[in-house]
């Protein structure tokens, strides 16, 4: 129980590192929550800084929650003395990488402030399992082409995952991830929601002011 305690602590301290602060503090001395949608996510750098800066921000966010999710998975770290099941493997995944989402948006060091979890998500489900995780980079593009709004991709592609989950009979514990991870970022994105439902949800490459 200690060290699957630790695990989840180390996932949540994972997720929990500031990359979009970091970038907006390191290149322009600016707190990045101040600006655009006021999220640390990859958007909102991509907005504010640029876009070297938040695929950087994009590519550290996902190996955030691919690196909590491996550690388990992939049994990077061996528990000693431990026989583990398979079935209890998939919920110390799934626990791991919402401890990892959850620090993503709830970050320790920001005042238990941060994105809004979808770049983290990700990782984690590269890791889970990479075909629905393709899948719903798929449905993401697709709805970016369509509506050129992130949000709204992301939403989508929060649904769509959990479509492929069930058509592609993953374990149950990866279903109840999905679902989860739907409702959580659906939450975190209840400002984009109204935005998009009045037609003021900005576009990509559309500047915002603060
Ligand atoms: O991944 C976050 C994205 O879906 C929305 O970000 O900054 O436009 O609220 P933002």
């Amino acid at each position: 129980l200690l060290i699957n305690g630790a695990l989840l602590m180390t996932a949540y301290l994972l997720g929990s590192i500031p990359t979009g602060f970091l970038a907006g503090y390191w290149l322009q001395k600016i707190d990045i929550r101040e600006y655009g949608s006021g999220s640390t996510g990859a958007t909102n750098v991509l907005r504010v800084l640029g876009a070297k800066a938040a695929v950087a921000v994009l590519l550290i966010d996902l190996l955030k929650g691919a690196i909590a999710v491996g550690i388990v998975k992939l049994g990077v770290v061996q528990l000693p003395n431990v026989a583990l099941s398979e079935d209890w493997t998939a919920w110390l995944v799934v626990l791991t990488a919402l401890a990892a989402v959850f620090g993503h948006s709830k970050s320790v060091w920001l005042g238990f402030s941060g994105g809004k979890s979808v770049a983290t998500s990700l990782g984690t489900l590269l890791v889970m399992t990479p075909p629905v995780a393709l899948a719903g980079v798929a449905v993401f593009g697709m709805t970016l082409a369509a509506s050129r709004m992130v949000s709204l991709s992301s939403l989508m592609s929060a649904i769509g995952i959990n479509v492929f989950m069930i058509t592609l009979n993953e374990p149950l514990p990866y279903i109840i991830f999905a679902v989860c991870a739907a409702f959580y970022v659906f939450w975190r994105h209840r400002t984009n929601i109204d935005r998009i439902l009045a037609g003021t949800e900005p576009k990509i490459g559309q500047k915002v002011s603060s």
